[in-house]
């Protein structure tokens, strides 16, 4: 018989569910879509970006963050001295909406479950959920973005802390709230170093 290693054909759970979600066809998204966006970074991190939703670039690439706004996030990160690397990144939903319009209730609903898995995975020491539709998400909320930055929330039924700050596609427009994502990304510094 031809020896076969213990491991050998056995894919781990974040394999897994990477060929889950690479294949998913829940909602109509997958119709418009390039290709889904998994995440990327460091499995091991103890800092967890979560976006909103792959843009154009995003949907090419197959990596989030990877355009104007991902320049601007790697740069916020690396002010409080994380490289991209060190992190982990992935957005409220895999798949790109038609012409970046705001994901709909059912999308993130169909979608939801793969971030709760690979935060379930991942397990980090924080999350950092950038703009208003992660926010929101994320903590079940329907407050403003002004209302949920500035405190450090948790990701529900865990005791993960929470903070959140301004998306870096508003910061492109809005350069002036830069001091304040500043001071967002202290207060998680504060909670997780
Ligand atoms: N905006 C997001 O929210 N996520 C990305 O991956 C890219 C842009």
């Amino acid at each position: 018989p031809i020896p076969v290693a213990p491991s050998a054909g056995v894919m781990s759970e974040w394999e897994e569910l990477a060929v889950q979600v690479a294949g998913c066809k829940a909602c109509s998204l997958h119709r418009s879509r390039t290709q889904t966006v998994f995440g990327v970074g460091d499995q091991a991190a103890k800092w967890l970006i979560v976006g909103e939703a792959p843009g154009a670039e995003e949907d090419r690439q197959g990596e989030p963050f990877v355009g104007r706004a991902g320049q601007l996030l790697n740069a916020m990160l690396e002010a409080v001295g994380l490289q991209r690397g060190q992190v982990y990144i992935a957005n409220i939903l895999k798949c790109r909406p038609p012409n970046n319009r705001d994901p709909l209730p059912e999308e993130v609903a169909h979608c939801e479950s793969y971030l709760r898995r690979q935060i379930a995975l991942l397990r980090p020491r924080i999350i950092l959920a950038v703009g208003r539709v992660a926010g929101q998400n994320l903590l079940k909320s329907s407050l403003p973005l002004g209302r949920l930055r500035g405190s450090v929330h948790q990701y529900p039924e865990t005791a993960i802390p929470l903070v959140v700050t301004y998306h870096p596609a508003y910061l492109l427009r809005a350069p002036r709230e830069k001091r304040r994502a500043w001071q967002d990304l202290r207060l998680a510094l504060k909670v997780y170093r």
